[in-house]
């Protein structure tokens, strides 16, 4: 049995006063219930307080991007050993938005998913397509190559600690989630072709699904055999959809 997770990108909402108050609401959830571990990334200036208010609780904290490089002269960025010394357990790396709003292409995102791992921390790596490939058939190889671009500078034993998502692009904050069967093929896909470098490995990791995920949709995308969880955005925000979807799994 794999391993399942919900993790919330707040992306840049929120501040201090309305994440006290979602994190408060969503403390109120029994989270001991929930089947899945839980996991909430907040903006990087949010991340220490939050920490504090999460501290021994059952939800984890995650970044939503990381830097690629160490520390030293990078204006602007925050490093892998900031992450863990503020106490997070997971950093996002290649979500849509930075590959697209912030030209991160697929070198840099390897760099980034090895980065989170010399600290210990869990990359949850994104990969997706977007509509116009989707509609040009291409949507395989447009994940493959996303996928290959890590597995081409990691052995494949580092994705024992590693998350995958699944993020169509055309589905982030548009409302139109995949169909549970469209997020199947792909999952399906992506998990076959770690398997060809290691069955086992690719058996255990976690793929989840992101992009409109909300409490009406999550049951039918989770009972996929391999769709592992969601990385959520939108219905993040709000505590008892946040908590629905993590009660679906
Ligand atoms: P969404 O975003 O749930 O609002 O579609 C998902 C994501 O960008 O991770």
């Amino acid at each position: 049995m794999r391993k399942r997770l919900v993790a919330g990108n707040w992306k840049m909402h929120g501040s201090r006063a309305e994440n006290a108050r979602l994190l408060d609401e969503l403390l109120q959830f029994d989270s001991g219930a929930w089947p899945a571990a839980a996991a909430v990334c907040p903006p990087f200036v949010y991340l220490q307080e939050s920490a504090r208010q999460l501290k021994d609780s059952g939800i984890a904290l995650g970044a939503q991007d990381i830097c690629a490089d160490a520390g030293g002269a990078f204006t602007g960025e925050v490093s892998a050993a900031m992450l863990k010394d503020v106490g997070c357990r997971y950093a996002i790396v290649g979500h849509s938005e930075r590959r697209a709003l912030y030209a991160e292409d697929d070198r840099l995102v390897a760099r980034k998913f090895m980065a989170a791992q010399s600290h210990q921390l869990v990359p949850i790596l994104c990969v997706g397509e977007s509509l116009a490939e989707r509609e040009a058939g291409q949507t395989e190889a447009v994940v493959a190559r996303q996928l290959d671009a890590v597995l081409a500078v990691i052995e494949p034993e580092a994705l024992v600690e590693a998350v995958l998502a699944y993020e169509p692009v055309w589905a982030i904050g548009t409302g139109k989630n995949a169909s549970p069967e469209q997020a199947q093929a792909v999952h399906a896909f992506l998990r076959g072709r770690i398997a060809s470098h290691d069955a086992r490995i690719a058996a255990g990791l976690q793929i989840l699904y992101g992009g409109s995920v909300k409490a009406s949709n999550a049951a039918e995308l989770f009972a996929m055999p391999d769709v592992d969880g969601g990385l959520v955005g939108g219905a993040s925000l709000k505590a008892d959809e946040f908590a629905q979807i993590c009660s679906a799994l």
